[in-house]
Formats: structure tokens, C-alpha cells, sequence
């Protein structure tokens, strides 16, 4: 509802810190007055009871100021531009990349001439691991922060962030940086004046002076990593307190319950907002809440607060997009995308994790049922919105999916997991993969997979024994996995290495600040040499690398792989196969992936019951053109193989 007390007073700040709001900064101004009642109706939701809440609404109020007023004129109009495409991000054009810059080219300075090798590829879309200051040995990847705007040396200067995402800018490329918002690290200046006693910043954790209420949350919070950070709390000597520690005991859990710490780490967004993020990943959002009584994580308050961001970000550094990266069951990841009024008005994308884990999944069992019964539930995002979609990340994949999902098939739950879990760990006698449990939690049996694309499809087996065929089978497994996930909407992220197969990596073993996280064993180090085969016909790196060059020069071609809400799940005609529709006004793709190691057969009947019945379909994949037979005959899959059928 419109308040006019507010908007007199955000008219006042703004005239009093100078923006000439009739002018330059008028659009500026209409944005923040359009949203000004509902910021504020959700941060009195948040934080009304406050004694000093109206004092702190006015901070935030002059947090956006200051931020916008520091936004450069070029990203300004970038955000102008990008208002006129109007959803640039749900664009086929976009192809993403995630990688750790030390392990890929050492530093942020070489990264420049890297770009030349990712724009070969047809990757547009840079999403940089965590590069800001982060104690070696203590940092979880990056993701245990001690300043949230010094990069780290190990990577270079902020300056050569700014140059490299200039560079990027002048080629087309997005930027995607992380802000890791449950927590930071022990060493962040607020944890350090908190261990001194400093009670201001005692209260930016959650501080206890004996074991009485951590005790009452251990009861109701799951472990995240059971094996190497039991429990949910640390004892700090220093200042005699039980700190919250949900992640490892080194990161500390920052309270948003206290508004302080929220507009600190809103400050921090526009930070990177304005070093020319053009996503933003919000590390583990579904953490940022807590309560007794309550698992702590998903709270409706996670997702005010994330609502509260959007429309900060909105009004104040509007180019940039935020992904939202909570890897949640499939019901509640939906709710990331806003619902009810606020429905598409929270994270404009999330990652697609069930999907991926299914993609795991069909590929184990060469049954794709489990994974049709979850689209319902995909299905539900809103228009406006996207997923990431990918087959690896730096994380381990968990078979978060529901119980009933795979229970629709015939399965046993219990049963079927603990398969796909020996399967991925190679202990079934069937597997070809090589991977290896992450985080086994003996109390419950829970346990996720860790492994690279290539070694989980089968490559690094077939490499020691030299087995000829089986190493085509597996590039065939890699080359499956990355296309179905990116053709089913969203922008796929590839992650680094992958383009060209890297086997795991088991260094990490002898190194003491990794060898507690078997993750490290999927993050290889590249090697240019290695790489450079990428041109040597026949090498496997060049088989990889030309085909999902190939991919992504089809996703950017076919215009109806844009992500409108416009796909369609296929009848299901053969267990084995997964196949969806992708449609457009007067365009029709058909998607269609068999995961088995047999041929497949799909009746052409599977092309006549969507709209006008397809008479010739052309398979960009294969560049051949097939006519439509009658009912009772057949589209062969090979195994392991796809179509993307153009219906002409
Ligand atoms: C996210 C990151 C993961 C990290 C965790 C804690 O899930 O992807 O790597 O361990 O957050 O920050």
C-alpha cells in the first residue's frame, strides 16, 4: 500500500545526499518510491520489535543511497539495458562456467588470457569460487570469509578483479560471484572483536555461555558434515562462549536475527554489485534463520530476508540477478522463487540440484521413471525465473529427492539409495564409476557422493585398464549428462575441467587443510599441457572438448531452448529414455536421452501428440533429417545417445 510518510521521507534523504531526483538520478528515485512500503513492510516484519528499528530502517535507506550513488555511470546503463531485454538472464545465449582461479590459471592476472580459451569453448558466463580473504587451511574453499572486500593475495589484488571484469565486460561475458551470507570466518574482524568481548559483536553470532539452549538445537539441527565438523557448536577459549558453527567449526554463523548484521552484509552485496557482478550466488541461504524447535533451516524469515535483498537490489544495483544456492528437497526449493505476492520476487534463479541428481541417478540405473515422477514438482517454477543447471559443481551431489518419488516406481527407498551409493563409491560390482561417500553420518546412514564428471561416468576405470571401448562409452556418458541438463532450460554450468574430462584428483590427500574433505578429490588443478590436446584430433580431451563446443553453439542457436516456462515432459514410451519438449510459437524441439547401455526404442507416435503431428524432424545433433513413420514403428537411440529433433 502507498505510504506517504515514507515516500516524503526517502524524497528528503535523497535530496539531502544531493541526487537530483527530477534528473539523473529520477529513475533511481521512481524505484525505490514504487518499493519503498513493501522494503519496509518486510523489514518491520523482520525487525519491528526492535527498540531502535525506525533508527535502523533509515540506516538501510541511506545504505541503498550511498550504494547507488557509488554505482559507476557504465554499470547504470548497463542496468538500463538490461531492463529493456527485460529477463536478459532467462536468454539461450548464455553458457556459464564455475571455477577456482588458483587451480585453473594460478591467479586473476592470468585470467585474461584464459578468456580466449573459454570464448573458443562458447562459455559467456564466469562464475569465479570465492577469491576474497579466506585463512589457508581454514577456508573451506573460499567459503569461510575474513574480509568480505580484500581479494586474497593467493588470487592478486581487488585491481585486477576490477581490470578482469572490465576485460570481461568488453567481451560480452557475465560475472558471478559468491556472498557468503550464513557465516564467516573465525577470523573476520566481527569474530575477532567478538572472541575480545566486544558484546556488539558477541551479538553479530550466536554466542551461548554454557551448553543450555546449543544442547536444545543439537536436538532439532542436522549435521551438515558429520565426519569432520560434528554437532552444531564450537567452544571458543578465548571467550568462554558456544559459538554456532553449522558448516565446519571455523565458520562462524552470523545472526540475522539482529538488523545490524543484515545491513552490513546488504552493504556487502552492493559491494560486489558494483565491482560489476552480474549474478550474485547466495551461498547457502536456506542456513540464514534460526530457531528452536525448528531443523533451522528453509524458515519462512530465510526467505523474507531474501525477499528484503531482492527489492534492496532491485531498486538500488538493479542489473544484477541473484541466485539463490540452497540445495533443498524439491517442495522446498520452489519457495526460493517467492510465493504468494512475492512469488518470482525472491531468487531469480536457483540451482536445479534435484534434476541433477537424477540425471546421477538415471544413469546408474538406466531407468529414467524416478526422474519423470520429480518434473511435477520442477515444473512449478514461476515464469521469470531460472534454474543453473548442471551435472557437477565444486560440491558433492546429494539424492536429496523424496522418498515417494522413488517409492512410484516400485522401488525401496532405503534400498535404492544405498545402490546408487555403492554404485557412485565403485563397491557395486556392476559400477564403472569411481567416486567415493561424502559425509557419511553413522547416525542416520545419510551419506553424499563425491567424484568428477569423467571419473563418475566411467572414464578413470576405463583409463587404468586401458580399455578402449569403455572410454568411448564413458565420453558418450559425459557428453549425455551435459546435454540433457543443457537443454532443459535454465543456463547450464559447466564446471571447470569437465570440458575436457579430468579424472579425479587425489593430491588433496596429502594436503592437511583438504584431506577432511573428499570434495577436493573433484576440483583438479588444470594442465595447460593436458589441455592444449583439446586441438589434437582423436585425443579424449579433443572429443570432449569439440563436442560441448558443439552443444553450446546449438543451445545458442535454437532459440526455443530459452527458458519461457515452455517445456513439455513426453508421455513416457520406453523407461529408458527421458524426453521433453522444448516449444516456441510455431517451434518444436524434441529432447530425447537414452540413459541405458542397450538401443532404445521410441514409437513416432512420441511426435504426433503435441500440436500438429511432425512430419520430418531434423536431429541438430546428428545433422540428419528423419521422416516421421506410422505408429507402430521406431526412432532407434543408441546407448548413451540423444537427439535434439527440429520439428520442420
Ligand atoms: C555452500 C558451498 C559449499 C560450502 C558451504 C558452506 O554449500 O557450495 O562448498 O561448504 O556452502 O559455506
Amino acid at each position: 500500500m502507498y505510504n506517504y510518510q515514507l515516500h516524503q521521507q526517502i524524497t528528503e534523504s535523497l535530496q539531502q545526499n544531493d541526487l537530483d531526483i527530477a534528473g539523473n538520478d529520477n529513475l533511481f528515485y521512481t524505484r525505490f518510491v514504487a518499493n519503498a512500503s513493501s522494503i519496509n513492510t518486510l523489514f518491520t516484519e523482520l525487525y519491528g520489535h526492535h527498540a531502535k528499528s525506525k533508527e535502523l530502517f533509515a540506516v538501510l535507506i541511506q545504505t541503498m543511497i550511498n550504494a547507488n550513488k557509488n554505482r559507476n555511470a557504465v554499470l547504470k546503463s548497463k542496468d538500463e539495458e538490461k531492463a529493456i531485454q527485460d529477463h536478459w538472464f532467462l536468454s539461450n545465449e548464455i553458457t556459464g562456467m564455475s571455477l577456482y582461479v588458483d587451480r585453473f590459471c594460478g591467479n586473476i592476472k592470468n585470467m585474461e588470457e584464459k578468456l580466449i580459451y573459454l570464448k573458443k569453448l562458447g562459455v559467456n558466463f564466469l562464475h569465479l569460487m570465492p577469491i576474497f580473504q579466506s585463512p589457508q587451511g581454514e577456508s573451506d574453499g573460499g567459503y569461510a570469509v575474513s574480509d568480505f572486500r580484500k581479494v586474497d593475495e593467493r588470487f592478486g589484488t581487488l585491481d585486477d578483479l576490477i581490470l578482469l571484469q572490465k576485460k570481461m565486460s568488453d567481451e560480452k561475458m557475465y560475472l558471478m560471484l559468491d556472498i557468503v551470507l550464513n557465516h564467516t570466518s573465525y577470523h573476520h574482524e566481527w569474530a575477532e572483536k567478538a572472541k575480545q568481548g566486544y558484546k556488539k559483536y558477541q551479538d553479530y553470532f550466536y554466542m551461548f555461555d554454557d551448553r543450555h539452549i546449543p544442547d536444545q538445537l543439537d536436538k532439532t539441527m542436522p549435521e551438515i558434515f558429520p565426519e569432520s565438523s560434528p554437532g552444531n557448536f564450537t567452544y571458543n577459549e578465548e571467550c568462554k562462549k558456544w559459538v554456532m558453527t553449522v558448516f565446519h567449526n571455523y565458520q562462524w554463523d552470523l545472526n540475522f536475527g539482529n538488523p545490524t548484521v543484515f545491513i552490513e552484509m546488504l552493504d556487502n552485496i552492493f559491494f560486489y554489485a558494483n565491482l560489476g557482478v552480474d549474478i550474485l550466488r547466495i551461498d547457502a541461504p536456506a542456513f540464514i534463520w534460526k530457531q528452536l524447535g525448528t531443523t533451522c533451516q528453509n524458515l519462512p524469515q530465510a526467505h523474507t530476508v531474501l525477499r528484503l535483498i531482492k527489492l534492496c537490489v532491485q531498486v538500488t544495483t538493479p542489473g544484477m540477478a541473484l541466485l539463490g544456492e540452497a540445495i533443498v528437497a524439491p517442495k522446498e526449493i520452489m519457495k526460493y522463487f517467492g510465493t504468494g505476492l512475492y512469488t518470482a520476487k525472491e531468487c531469480d534463479f536457483a540451482y536445479n540440484a534435484t534434476q541433477m541428481a537424477l540425471q546421477w541417478d538415471a544413469i546408474a540405473t538406466g531407468d529414467t521413471r524416478i526422474m519423470l515422477a520429480a518434473q511435477n514438482e520442477i515444473l512449478q517454477k514461476p515464469y521469470g525465473t531460472s534454474w543453473i543447471t548442471y551435472t557437477r559443481c565444486h560440491d558433492d551431489i546429494g539424492l536429496g529427492y523424496d522418498d515417494w518419488m522413488i517409492e512410484q516406481t516400485g522401488f525401496n527407498a532405503y534400498e535404492h539409495r544405498t545402490f546408487l551409493k555403492n554404485y557412485y563409491s565403485g563397491a557395486h560390482h556392476s559400477s564403472t564409476a569411481r567416486g567415493a561417500l561424502f559425509s557419511v553420518n553413522p547416525k542416520t546412514n545419510d551419506a553424499r557422493i563425491s567424484g568428477s564428471l569423467a571419473s563418475l561416468c566411467g572414464l578413470e576405470k576405463a583409463l587404468q585398464e586401458k580399455n578402449k571401448p569403455e572410454i568411448e562409452l564413458s565420453i558418450k556418458k559425459i557428453l549425455l549428462m551435459q546435454a540433457h541438463s543443457f537443454f532443459i532450460g535454465g543456463v547450464p554450468m559447466i564446471f571447470y575441467g569437465d570440458e575436457v574430462g579430468y579424472t579425479n584428483d587425489y593430491s588433496y590427500l596429502n594436503d592437511e587443510g583438504k584431506n577432511y574433505d573428499n570434495r577436493w578429490m573433484h576440483r583438479p588443478i588444470i594442465d595447460w599441457q593436458k589441455n592444449k590436446n583439446i586441438d589434437v584430433e582423436g585425443t579424449i580431451e579433443n572429443k570432449i572438448f569439440s563436442s560441448t563446443q558443439k552443444l553450446i553453439e546449438l543451445r545458442k542457436k535454437l532459440s526455443v531452448v530459452a527458458d519461457y516456462k515452455n517445456l513439455i515432459w513426453l508421455t513416457p514410451h520406453n523407461i529408458h529414455v527421458a524426453g521433453y519438449l522444448r516449444h516456441a510459437i510455431n517451434k518444436k524441439l524434441y529432447c530425447l536421452f537414452n540413459f541405458s547401455n542397450a538401443p532404445a526404442y521410441v514409437t513416432w507416435y512420441a511426435f504426433k501428440e503435441h500440436g500438429t503431428a511432425a512430419k520430418k524432424l531434423h536431429d541438430h545433433w546428428e545433422n540428419k533429417t528423419y521422416d516421421v513413420g506410422a505408429d507402430n514403428e521406431f526412432l532407434i537411440i543408441k546407448p548413451y545417445s540423444f537427439c535434439l529433433l527440429e520439428q520442420q
